[in-house]
């Protein structure tokens, strides 16, 4: 193998960056604007956190750092097929560490989940599973035509600010403000008796116009969880989508589910994240 070069990455570097992201991301992963953004926006607050490598003058790889406090992160990491097992990767990432550090950084985290193996090669460990699961509705049983489920409307906030207690309340209002802008946004009320039995708020993914996804449910777990998402997949079914997706932390929770007929999720804009990181000793 020739000489690896690893430098800061020019604003000329950026079509070949495309290009190798182009090359080196799952099909449905390639997303130029996200690519061109992230490197834009590196380049601009984080110039010598952007580096590329290069060898026999062609870019064979790149990576796009940032930091926050004592945090730095691997926004994006890519090396073109070609140069794959080579040892690119892990120089673009040492380098990139050495440099987090030497800015005060304690610890690196990566912002992708698509290469555990190599994340764990070069030191890094998971410290938290953040489960996407997916329904697939044309293929599920779907026990009845109409849900218990009643849209939101601003005169049950009261009511349900009052139910959820304050903290637990501002994540709700979050999602359900936020789904007035996405398309597919929705809110609805379980309730027994002018009691909140279920809350749940979806929107359309960004990315995939066939997944609907729950961006807030509450209960979070116990048996009143499996009746609310049992309500919301006949009203995405409804809908005329093809997925219902969730993401949660709570193992357990993820366990019941996928014996429920719920998937751990594979897809490009939707897949479960091993959340990893390294001390920078
Ligand atoms: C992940 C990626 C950047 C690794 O680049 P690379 O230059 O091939 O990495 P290295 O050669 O330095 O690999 C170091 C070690 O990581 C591990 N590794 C690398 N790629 C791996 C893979 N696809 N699966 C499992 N382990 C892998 C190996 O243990 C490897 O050591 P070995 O070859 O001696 O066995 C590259 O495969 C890539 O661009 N993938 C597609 C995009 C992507 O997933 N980016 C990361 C998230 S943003």
């Amino acid at each position: 193998m020739e000489e690896v070069i690893i430098r800061e990455t020019k604003v000329e570097d950026i079509a070949d960056i495309i290009r190798v992201a182009n090359q080196a991301f799952l099909e449905d992963a390639r997303r130029p604007s996200v690519t061109g953004r992230s490197v834009v926006n590196g380049l601009r607050s984080f110039p010598k956190l952007q580096l590329v490598a290069e060898v026999n003058g062609e870019i064979a790889g790149f990576i796009v750092g940032n930091i926050s406090g004592d945090r730095g992160k691997v926004a994006l990491l890519a090396v073109s097929p070609k140069y794959w097992r080579k040892g690119v990767g892990t120089k673009l990432i040492t380098e990139l560490e050495r440099r987090i550090k030497e800015m005060g950084g304690k610890e690196v985290t990566p912002g992708t989940p698509f290469a555990r193996g190599f994340y764990e090669k070069v030191g890094y460990t998971c410290y938290e599973v953040e489960y996407k699961l997916i329904r697939e509705l044309p293929y599920s049983v779907i026990p009845k035509m109409d849900s218990d489920l009643n849209p939101i409307r601003f005169e049950d906030l009261k009511k349900i600010v009052k139910t959820l207690g304050e903290k637990e309340a501002l994540e709700f209002l979050r999602a359900f403000f936020s789904s007035f802008e996405i398309k597919g946004g929705k809110a609805y009320i379980l309730s027994e008796k002018d009691e909140v039995k279920g809350i749940v708020v979806v929107a359309e993914n960004k990315w995939n116009s066939d997944l609907l996804e729950i961006t807030y449910f509450y209960p979070s777990e116990g048996d009143g969880v499996f009746d609310l998402l049992e309500n919301i997949v006949i009203e995405a079914s409804k809908m005329g989508y093809r997925w219902v997706g969730l993401r949660t932390r709570n193992e357990k929770l993820a366990k019941e589910l996928m014996n429920r007929g719920w998937k751990e999720a594979h897809m490009p804009e939707f897949w479960t994240m091993y959340l990893m990181r390294k001390e920078l000793k």
